[in-house]
């Protein structure tokens, strides 16, 4: 029988669209589950999003929206993230799908029946971001100890969950068990934290009902963390793959994962995961990632800093020990695509191959590979070490760039070592497949075909602004994606081949409308001609009124990369001029008539 390995990622909150943070925790679960389907195992990986709970309630109020109206436009466009990062989950689970509701009802049934749950009354500090009571000395300066946002005081009825009861069978399995929660340290600080003692778990809400309503109470829904934690099971294909053998999550939430999670499964008699491992947590440009502050990177955004999905996978895995915080900056992503993806694998591949396409090869036991310590990076796979499996194997490279240098196939034409290193490159490919798998499979296609040649460079090197790395992070790419979208774009002198690359063309404006949260923005419905309608996200509200747009022709560039603008897809730039002030923006329009479509030059 082959060995399981199941992996999940937290359900994200659709409250939002998603950000290099959520990339994080479902890159590494891609990661590791593509090591683990290489290594023979059965995987299943699963991830998806918490639709429930006062927080999408309360969003999607400020949105003017039902909550699964609000949820419903958000979810997608998790998918299509995990998609452009090349993620491959074998499920995607909301807490809304029917099969889910089903066994939350029948794990509080169980709980409720096994005498774990009782009604009382609550009064607490509520943290809706956290969705999460505390005490007061929990608190830090009167605000929420994570989000550090004031807290509310809440009273209603509420079933408790009998956690108390538990404490003593948890401290039990943490020092049993010594790998329940990973890393170490976490384990030392949750052993400590429930040594303190544990109080009952309010596990109802009445104030809302945005949730799977109580089996034996209508009047009450469920708490939204009984509710999430038990996707783990509802997405396990009927049990077949729980229990998981590791729940990745980040440092925020492990304290549910750790303390609640087993306690709910010791009352219902479910299994529990083998692991949960709780990482660091990712700051941008050394702050904490925040909307409101503008310290927030979604993932167009991360892919378009190198153009390579491959690049921001490989820099989230090696950036950081995985367990351990980490900064996120431009320049720092831009530095490891160049020295090591470009430069180190890059420059073999390139290299190998167009030795290869000139002198040919010829089969012969392949010695180089013997400097490849593979068991050491199966070990350091299995202690989720992936910064250190990733080092080793750029070490292997290091030792193949060596050895072309120092044998000078080019000199000898030695068709074997030239054989030695082919085999050792799609080695390579294998054990990169997992991090970088777009890249992995071209390396791949291109050292297996009958007849190798030099192809297109795996990894373009990204410029640096100015020719150094220092400024990139305020003047550089970002801020560059930043004004495009904002509808201004600023230029150095562009040659004439540039400028005929944009392609200009005339439409009619047919529909205008608001969109949530954005007070300059509208998103409006083009009728672009031959290609039919077209949906741009334009930041003219301050400047024109709907009306005044309403069958307006215009300008517009239509070759420009789709960009994600507020959960829209704007599918091009309206052509407009801008008084030095910004403080009048006036659209440029064709002069008398002429049919959409028309080309601008
Ligand atoms: O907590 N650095 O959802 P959530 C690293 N629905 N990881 C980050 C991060 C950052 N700056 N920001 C977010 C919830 N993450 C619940 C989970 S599970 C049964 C229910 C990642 O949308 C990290 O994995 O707030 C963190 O734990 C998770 O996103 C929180 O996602
Ligand atoms: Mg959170």
């Amino acid at each position: 029988m082959t060995k399981k390995f199941y992996v999940t990622t937290p359900i994200y909150y659709p409250n939002d669209i998603p950000h290099i943070g959520h990339a994080y925790t479902t890159i590494v679960a891609d990661v590791l589950a593509r090591w683990n389907a290489l290594k023979g195992k059965d995987v299943y990986f699963l991830t998806g999003t918490d639709d429930h709970g006062k927080k999408i309630a309360d969003t999607a109020n400020k949105n003017g929206k039902a909550p699964k109206e609000f949820v419903d436009e958000l979810v997608p466009k998790f998918k299509e993230a995990w998609e452009k990062l090349g993620i491959k989950y074998d499920r995607f689970i909301r807490t809304t799908d029917k099969d889910h509701e089903k066994l939350v009802k029948e794990m509080l049934q169980k709980s409720y029946d096994n005498g774990d749950i009782y009604l009382g009354e609550y009064e607490g500090l509520y943290c809706t971001g956290c969705e999460a009571y505390y005490t007061e000395k929990d608190l830090e300066e009167g605000n929420c100890p994570i989000h550090k946002t004031p807290v509310e005081k809440l009273k209603e009825k509420s079933y408790f969950f009998k956690l108390s009861k538990y404490e003593k069978k948890l401290l039990k399995l943490y020092k049993d068990n010594k790998k329940f929660i990973l890393p170490e340290r976490r384990r030392q600080e949750i052993i400590s934290r429930v040594s303190e003692g544990l109080r009952d778990l309010s596990i109802s809400r009445t104030s809302f009902k945005w949730g799977i309503t109580l089996p034996f109470d209508k009047s009450h829904i469920c708490y939204v963390w009984f509710d999430a934690l038990f996707n783990y099971i509802s997405g396990s294909r009927n049990k077949k793959y729980w229990p998981a053998d590791i729940h990745l999550i980040g440092k925020d939430i492990l304290w549910f994962h750790a303390v609640y999670w087993p306690a709910f499964l010791f009352s219902v008699g479910e299994k529990l995961p083998k692991s949960i491992f709780a990482h660091g947590w990712w700051t941008f440009d050394k702050e904490k990632i925040s909307k409101s502050r503008g310290k927030v990177i979604n993932i167009d955004e991360l892919i378009s800093i190198t153009n390579n999905k491959d690049s921001a996978r490989y820099f989230l895995s090696r950036a950081t020990p995985f367990g351990d915080d980490g900064d996120f900056s431009e320049k720092a992503l831009i530095e490891r695509h160049n020295n090591e993806l470009a430069n180190k694998l890059g420059n073999l591949v390139s290299r190998v191959s167009g030795l290869i396409e000139k002198t040919g090869i010829e089969k012969t036991p392949n010695k180089l590979i013997k400097k490849l310590n593979e068991k050491k990076i199966d070990k350091l796979m299995e202690n989720y070490e992936l910064d250190k499996a990733l080092n080793e194997i750029f070490a292997f490279i290091d030792v193949c760039n060596e050895y072309v240098q120092n044998k000078k196939p080019w000199e000898t034409k030695d068709k074997k070592v030239l054989y030695e290193l082919k085999d050792s490159i799609l080695k390579i490919a294998e054990l990169l497949g997992p991090f970088i798998p777009e890249s992995a499979e071209k390396i791949k296609k291109q050292f297996s075909e009958k007849k190798i040649v030099k192809g297109e460079p795996l990894f373009v090197k990204v410029e640096i602004e100015n020719g150094s790395n220092d400024n990139i992070n305020k003047s550089g790419h970002l801020e560059k994606v930043k004004e495009k979208i904002e509808g201004i774009m600023t230029t150095n002198e562009v040659n004439f081949e540039e400028w005929s690359k944009l392609d200009l063309r005339v439409a009619e404006i047919k529909k205008v409308e608001d969109i949530d949260g954005a007070d300059k923005l509208y998103k409006l419905t083009l009728d672009a001609g031959d290609v039919g309608a077209r949906v741009i996200c334009a930041g003219i509200k301050e400047f024109y009124k709907k009306e005044k747009l309403k069958g307006k022709k215009i300008i517009y560039f239509s070759n420009l990369k789709p960009r994600l603008m507020k959960g829209i897809e704007s599918e091009g730039m309206l052509l407009a001029a801008v008084s030095k002030d910004h403080k009048s923006v006036v659209l440029i329009s064709p002069e008398g008539s002429i049919e959409n479509g028309s080309r601008v030059g």
